[in-house]
């Protein structure tokens, strides 16, 4: 029987973030193409003392600015999970991230799926997939695509997905910004951009899945585009001379990530990638450039010990 049990789970970018009207719930409907780069959080499970409960330990990258309680996702993942078997969520969990924090890539999402997948092993469970994603919907929008990884639609708040066939592999540079964004902040501002005009149902562009269909890195840049990205450029103005710089130096499409203040740039291929990521770094208008890319796996374990 294992005692330790270690997951990867992938960051997140909308390739496209089409965002209509504000639901009776207070979430706004979505409809959005997610997908997963090779930008990766760990998420370690080691067993506890019966009675113990959870405990969490979050280190990596901005670290600090992650509260290690009971509030966070990961956390709130391995006691859900624990309650829907029956059991006591007797837990270590180890965080190590990546994935910037508050940076629009779901960050906190894919802890949480890492900790379903890695509690799920460690305690034996044996969980349904079907399980497994009605536990991920509740936890948040964006948990159930970490989970699945890939390229996949998401519809209603982002949490029912159905796959979107990808060719090929994209090469990806991303600029994280100094601080982050609140998503429902973001979500706000949009609103109040957007004022009193009628806000039509969230459409997937056609060209969009056609690019990716080919594995077309040019049709695709052309094609990305993100709603929340207004909002995100109005809360944080420098993030509009990021993109630019990204543009500037031969970026294929270049958006913020989600709800930002991360910024996703479209390379043509690894070579032009760096070329982005020097002139990025350059620039001095963002915290640190990583280039990865995608589409990524899910959630996945990795070693059992
Ligand atoms: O589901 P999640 O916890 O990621 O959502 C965070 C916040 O983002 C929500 O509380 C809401 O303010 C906003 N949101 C939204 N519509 C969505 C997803 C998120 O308004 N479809």
């Amino acid at each position: 029987m294992a005692d330790t049990v270690t997951v990867h789970v992938p960051a997140k970018v909308n390739l496209q973030l089409a965002v209509g009207p504000v639901r009776s719930d207070g979430f706004h409907e979505l409809a959005t193409v997610f997908h997963a780069v090779d930008l990766i959080d760990e998420v370690r499970a080691t067993r506890a003392p019966q009675g113990a409960g959870v405990s969490l330990t979050v280190l990596g990258d901005d670290a600090e600015s992650v509260p290690a309680d009971a509030s966070n996702l990961a956390w709130r993942a391995a006691v859900a999970l624990a309650k829907h078997a029956g059991i006591d969520p007797d837990v270590q969990l180890t965080v190590t991230k990546a994935i910037p924090v508050a940076g629009g890539m779901a960050g906190g999402s894919a802890d949480a799926a890492g900790a379903l997948i890695a509690c799920d092993a460690l305690w034996r469970l044996g969980t349904s997939r079907a399980d497994l994603d009605a536990l991920a919907a509740v936890l948040g929008s964006d948990v159930t695509f970490a989970l699945h990884g890939g390229t996949a639609i998401g519809t209603g708040r982002g949490e029912r997905l159905s796959p979107v066939l990808s060719t090929g592999t994209f090469h990806w540079v991303f600029a994280l910004a100094n601080g982050g964004l609140s998503t429902p902040a973001v979500y706000a501002e949009c609103d109040r951009l957007r004022g009193s005009a009628e806000v039509p149902a969230p459409m997937i562009a056609p060209a969009l899945l056609q690019a990716l269909r080919a594995g077309d890195a040019v049709a695709l840049g052309q094609a990305m585009v993100n709603d929340l990205q207004p909002a995100a450029v109005s809360l944080r103005p420098q993030l509009g001379l990021t993109l630019d710089v990204g543009l500037d130096h031969g970026a294929l499409g270049a958006i913020v990530s989600g709800s930002g203040p991360t910024c996703a740039f479209l390379a043509h291929d690894a070579e032009s990638a760096l070329d982005i990521a020097v002139a990025l770094s350059g620039a001095g208008t963002c915290r640190t450039v990583v280039r990865t890319s995608g589409p990524a796996q899910g959630a996945r374990v990795i070693a059992m010990s």
